[in-house]
């Protein structure tokens, strides 16, 4: 099963991924986690995309679609995996179908979560993050138990570079550009599926899973 997670930034695409993985055992990949993690490795890769990233604008289409290539081979893939962030413009869709297609798989669905702009804006200010194992929370709709502090591990959490307010608007804007058509690409092959992604996590998670069928 191929599914890929799509909204504007902040709208849940990590966190729902995470709870996907737990309910069909098929991986996550990311491709903001990747290119955060080349970044944190001070790779030749992650120096590239750093200044991209920071500004809020969108990596080249070659670089993305070559890490995904790489990591759809990877063996814990075989029996599905959730795209999550992964296609971002039309470019990288067709990519990702020919790149399937080589493998005799498909998209399954498209999962659109619709988040409107200013709970975007919202999310992403009070998004803060576990820079040891990853884990996501947020100050007012999903506080760690002790403020500032990860539950799992007790690090400092932190807030990602391109969540300054000045960055958020500009993701948004690559988002409406240049991702949102990739939703005209697939809607003429019937698996885009819209999903309301305002309410609680498990809510919005109950919908996807509704939708996944
Ligand atoms: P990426 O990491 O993919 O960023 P994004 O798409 O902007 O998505 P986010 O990770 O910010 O948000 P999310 O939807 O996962 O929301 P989350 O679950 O964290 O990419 C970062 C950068 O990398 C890009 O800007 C670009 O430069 C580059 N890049 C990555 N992929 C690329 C590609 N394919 N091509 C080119 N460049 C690429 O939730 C957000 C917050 O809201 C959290 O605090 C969470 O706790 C909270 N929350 C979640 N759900 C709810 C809810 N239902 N109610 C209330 N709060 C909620």
């Amino acid at each position: 099963m191929i599914l890929v997670l799509m909204g504007p930034p902040g709208a849940g695409k990590g966190t729902q991924a995470k709870k996907l993985v737990a309910r069909y055992g098929i991986p996550q990949l990311s491709t903001g986690d990747m290119l955060r993690a080349a970044r944190k490795s001070g790779s030749e890769l992650g120096q590239k995309v750093a200044a991209i990233m920071d500004a809020g604008g969108l990596v080249p289409d070659d670089v993305v679609i070559a890490l995904i290539e790489d990591r759809l081979g990877n063996p814990d893939a075989a029996a599905g995996a959730i795209l999550d962030g992964f296609p971002r413009t039309v470019a990288q869709a067709e990519a990702l179908d020919a790149m399937l297609a080589r493998r005799g798989k498909r998209v399954d669905a498209v999962l659109a979560i619709d988040v409107p702009d200013d709970e975007v804006v919202r999310r992403n200010a009070g998004r803060r993050s576990c820079p040891v194992c990853g884990a996501t929370y947020h100050v007012e709709f999903k506080p760690p138990r002790s403020p500032g502090v990860c539950d799992a591990d007790g690090t400092a959490l932190v807030q990602r570079e391109d969540d300054k307010p000045d960055r958020i608007r500009a993701r948004l804007e690559a988002y409406h550009r240049q991702t949102a058509p990739v939703l005209g690409y697939y809607e003429p092959k019937g698996i885009v599926r819209s999903i309301d992604g305002v309410g609680d996590i498990d809510a919005v998670f109950d919908r996807l899973v509704a939708a996944i069928g």
